[in-house]
């Protein structure tokens, strides 16, 4: 979260020249009482009901921001036995870690359920071998496919008819005739539809779903989990969830159902983009202006290999030009990476006048751009700062030359 203040461009007190000139560039610069404050927000929203925050680590798995969201009693939603393990070294309880697995191979379940971790189930196969093994030793939950199609890219949309993930609740019965022979603890119905959702209705329509399931035919519920998907503004006019408004709606649809289910039972969420975009920053250097007959280039230190969401989404981020922000002089830019791709940033920008040696920045850098980054081109990966009451923490060193170089072996041909 960078704000502008007299012509100059600061996170909480610090400009980001001093930032870049301490901790070099490029540079990811996370806000944590940003993070803090959406954290709130959401909470508040949902008050009306006995609502619990998972946080989706995979948007931003620094173990520094992990134990940001542990100190404000976040639990987490995990995708891998990966995270499974750097949330339990953050401090997490077993009991507070959700995983909500893709397809991954049988042993890893096995593993995460040695650790007492909890299991979302999103397949019938995974449902049958998990009956086999387990039957009803440990509490579990569905990830049900609504076939609903949400989210801002098709490539983000994960509740259709034709997305890999979830069970189709067309499977109904052969959930039902699964838990039967199983005898398993159904505890927990999930679903995540999408990230970037436009509108609200679509969380309540899903919900709905959930919701007659639960009535009909799963009795011995505690919990109702939606997954994420809550948008966030990347661009200025961004038609933004309003997360009140939703709230409003989800809360009074959710609090007639429990009167109709008889008792009161956990509404789940599981945010990443709403905790974690807008807290983020990437800083990069301007290292070349390219003035071509059609188009002006400006090439900065990074690329693809640090933020591909505009690359991999056609995402827009916001870039601004923090070294001349108190000219007039204005001029249009397609701000490009220094990989050997078209990987460009940004089209057709219009920002004050660029410099070699500018800092630029792009906005909204928290969420799904650092843990998406790669060594592409053999560069190394950005250090990563969180800045928190005004102090500044290296919560992730720069890569070095023999972080590249690490596990490749060299043999004598
Ligand atoms: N829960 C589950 C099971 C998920 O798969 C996801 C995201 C979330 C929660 C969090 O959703 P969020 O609040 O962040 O929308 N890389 C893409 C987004 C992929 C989301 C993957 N799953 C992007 O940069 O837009």
């Amino acid at each position: 979260m960078i704000n502008l203040r007299e012509g100059k461009y600061f996170v909480q007190h610090r400009s980001v020249e001093s930032l870049v000139e301490q901790y070099g560039s490029p540079l990811y610069v996370y806000d944590g009482n940003k993070i803090e404050e959406q954290i709130a927000k959401m909470r508040a929203a949902f008050s009306g009901v006995s609502v619990k925050l998972k946080y989706a680590c995979k948007a931003l798995t620094n173990v520094s921001i992990m134990r940001l969201m542990l100190k404000n009693n976040m639990d987490v939603d995990v995708v891998s036995i990966e995270e499974v393990q750097i949330a339990l070294q953050v401090g997490f309880k077993p009991g507070q870690i959700q995983y909500t697995p893709s397809g991954v191979a049988f042993s890893e379940i096995e593993e995460a359920l040695a650790l007492g971790i909890r299991l979302n189930i999103d397949s019938l196969n995974l449902l049958e071998w998990f009956g086999e093994k387990y039957g009803n030793a440990h509490k579990i939950a569905l990830r049900i496919n609504p076939s609903i199609l949400a989210g801002g890219n098709y490539k983000i949309s994960t509740g259709h008819a034709d997305s890999k993930f979830g069970i189709p609740v067309e499977y109904l019965d052969q959930i039902l005739e699964m838990v039967k022979k199983y005898d398993l603890q159904i505890v927990g119905i999930h679903q995540h539809n999408g990230s970037d959702f436009k509108d609200g209705e679509v969380i309540v329509k899903a919900m709905r779903i959930s919701l007659e399931l639960a009535e009909k035919h799963f009795p011995n519920l505690e919990f109702i989990d939606m997954g994420s998907g809550f948008k966030v503004a990347y661009h200025e006019d961004d038609h933004i969830t309003n997360i009140d408004l939703i709230a409003q709606d989800v809360v009074k649809e959710f609090k007639a159902f429990q009167g109709r289910y008889g008792r009161d039972i956990e509404l789940w969420f599981e945010p990443g983009k709403f905790l974690v975009s807008e807290c983020g920053t990437l800083l990069m250097t301007c290292n070349v202006v390219k003035h071509n007959p059609t188009r002006n280039f400006v090439h900065v230190d990074s690329g693809l290999n640090h933020l591909i969401r505009p690359m991999m989404y056609d995402a827009y981020q916001e870039i601004v030009n923090t070294s001349n922000a108190d000219t007039a002089e204005m001029e249009i830019y397609d701000v490009v990476g220094y990989i050997c791709e078209t990987d460009t940033f940004g089209k057709d920008r219009k920002m004050p006048v660029v410099q070699p040696g500018d800092i630029l920045a792009i906005k909204n850098a928290g969420a799904y751009c650092f843990t998406m980054s790669s060594n592409y081109n053999s560069r190394r990966k950005p250090a990563e700062i969180l800045v928190y009451n005004e102090q500044v923490h290296l919560v992730r060193e720069r890569e070095t030359m023999e972080d590249i170089m690490r596990n490749q072996i060299l043999v004598e041909l």
